[in-house]
């Protein structure tokens, strides 16, 4: 349905044998820029299983927004290989990529993306439209009340609170069963309260509904919610590290960021670059 698929590409599965829905093997992406090439990923390799709860941490500027575009199917990598659920991604033409951003992902953006002049129902509505009518409202209904926004209905984005607004863009991304949920600092921009509702939410729906997520942030007390952290340096994975016992998001306070980025890194070295997490 979505292109061919590569006879000879099959989906590997992990130990609980649970099937990979993202594998990128050996992803680069070059922006040129004139004469200036920047390197932004120099050959990535990730995969993720069918019901990961995944955070991506690493400096400004080391790839990690690049990164989820192509997860995204936003963007297409400069070489590599990337499968979405079986799919092979380079091989799609625009609209298929169309169709599978649809039907397959969810994206939430830290700016929240959402259309000033429209309510919160109408803007989860909108991803529907594939789908026929009356069932759209009722889909669109059922998502915001899961984020517990059942009585914001008729809001606009101005008429609601930050927190609120990114847990409205969370209903828009959850609406249509996506396979993946790619969220990019999706509490970047909110207070540490909101925050804690928002993360509260993908938890939420990664436990309860084994939603997949990718979950971009640079706050290491939020990545250890998550199952498992992926560190990008300079285009590069450089570290992947499976969370010691994750937080409940509400339950847990927030001790040092110091404190927290030993406690997930203490034991990750890779050649020559030990200081850099110590
Ligand atoms: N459209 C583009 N054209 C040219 N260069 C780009 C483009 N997008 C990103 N870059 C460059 O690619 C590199 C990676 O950028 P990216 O946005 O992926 O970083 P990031 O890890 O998301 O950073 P941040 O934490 O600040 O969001 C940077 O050096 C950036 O300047
Ligand atoms: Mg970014």
């Amino acid at each position: 349905m979505f292109g061919r698929k590569k006879a000879e590409y099959v989906a590997p599965v992990n130990e609980q044998g649970r099937k990979a829905v993202i594998d990128i093997r050996d992803i680069t992406k070059v922006y040129t820029m004139g004469d200036i090439e920047v390197r932004a990923l120099q050959g990535v390799s990730l995969t993720v299983y069918d019901g990961e709860f995944i955070s991506i941490m690493g400096p400004s500027g080391s790839g990690k927004s690049t990164m989820m575009h192509i997860l995204g199917a936003l963007d297409q990598p400069t070489s590599g290989e990337y499968y979405l659920d079986g799919v092979n991604v380079a091989e799609l033409n625009d609209s298929d990529l169309a169709r599978i951003r649809n039907q397959k992902i969810g994206f939430v953006f830290q700016s929240f993306n959402l259309l000033k002049r429209t309510s919160a129902l109408r803007q989860v509505e909108l991803p529907m439209i594939y789908g026929n009518g009356k069932d759209r409202t009722k889909r669109a209904k059922a998502a915001l009340e899961a984020v517990g926004l059942g009585s914001r209905l008729d809001h606009l984005p101005s008429e609601l609170s930050g927190g609120q607004q990114q847990r409205v863009a969370i209903a828009r991304a959850i609406v249509n069963q996506p396979a993946i949920i790619l969220a990019d600092e999706p509490t970047g921009n909110l207070d540490s309260r909101s925050g804690t509702e928002v993360l509260k939410i993908f938890q939420t729906l990664n436990r309860e509904q084994g939603r997949t997520t990718v979950f971009v942030t640079h706050d290491a007390f939020i990545a250890r919610h998550t199952d498992r952290v992926i560190m990008l340096r300079d285009g590069k994975l450089v570290a992947d590290r499976k969370v010691p016992e994750p937080l409940i998001a509400g339950e847990a306070e927030r001790p040092s960021e110091a404190a927290e980025l030993e406690e997930i890194f203490k034991t990750v070295y890779y050649e020559g670059d030990k200081q850099e997490y110590n």
